[in-house]
């Protein structure tokens, strides 16, 4: 009984910290189906974990001092049991993970080439290009171009065309959940939804040669009136131009 009670407090201990452990509000619709999967894992796993090593510390503590083990004996019912709980468990992680892989920003190629339509047509679009080593980020619709600075309006789509000039590079902004390999040749899409105005690191995530690591950038996420001042300010600054670094 008082085993008992302990393990229920316990579990309740465990459930109070995962709880604890739940994200801040995400910076972008990609990042916040990845929490969201994460936190969806981790109440899985936590008390499977809890499960296990209760059991293991019980049977370590109840057998003690047993100095006649004898050999187990066959349970099929127990077995069917552990067995088809195991396969329910990985069958919801597998959903779980497909469903945040089918999500039209986090795997956008496969959503763009499912649907008839071109579906991102009325996205804000970014052409990326990764070269050794530094970025370039241009805005066709505004006919600007920046360097290391990579400037988006929130709470609107955003497809970048990712390029690389040589070698393969891939994009990375951990804070808005955007991670996309870049291969010569090819033009591939990453695509996010920023809901938080703020300033996030860039990264270079393969590495490309000894400046693999000088390969970052800024993001700069800003209100739709932000961005709008910006673009015309960069337009009138530069008459088109490539941009200096500037807000
Ligand atoms: Cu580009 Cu590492």
């Amino acid at each position: 009984m008082r085993l008992r009670r302990s393990l229920f407090r316990l579990c309740l201990l465990a459930v109070g910290l995962s709880a604890l452990a739940a994200p801040a509000a995400a910076q972008s619709v990609n990042r916040a189906a990845i929490d969201e999967l994460n936190a969806q894992l981790l109440y899985v796993a936590l008390p499977l974990a809890l499960f296990v090593e209760l059991t293991l510390v019980y049977a370590i503590y109840r057998f003690r001092d047993n100095d006649d083990p004898s050999p187990t004996v066959d349970d099929p019912a127990l077995e069917i049991t552990w067995t088809a709980a195991t396969g329910a468990i990985l069958v919801f992680v597998g959903i779980s993970a497909f469903v945040v892989m089918a999500n039209p920003y986090i795997t956008p190629a496969a959503a763009q080439a499912s649907t008839p339509d071109d579906a991102f047509a009325d996205d804000h679009e970014v052409e990326v290009l990764a070269y050794q080593w530094g970025w370039e980020f241009s805005y066709p619709e505004a006919n600007v171009t920046t360097e290391e600075r990579l400037v988006i309006p929130a709470n609107r789509n955003v497809t970048f065309r990712l390029q690389t000039a040589d070698v393969i590079h891939a994009i990375y902004i951990p804070d808005l959940g955007i991670k996309q390999d870049i291969f010569p040749g090819r033009t591939l899409t990453a695509r996010t939804h920023a809901t938080e105005p703020g300033e996030y690191r860039l990264y270079c995530a393969e590495l490309c040669g000894s400046g693999h690591s000088k390969m970052n950038a800024t993001v700069v996420v800003k209100n739709q009136t932000a961005y709008d001042a910006w673009v015309e300010n960069q337009t009138e600054v530069t008459g088109n131009q490539t941009a200096a670094v500037e807000d």
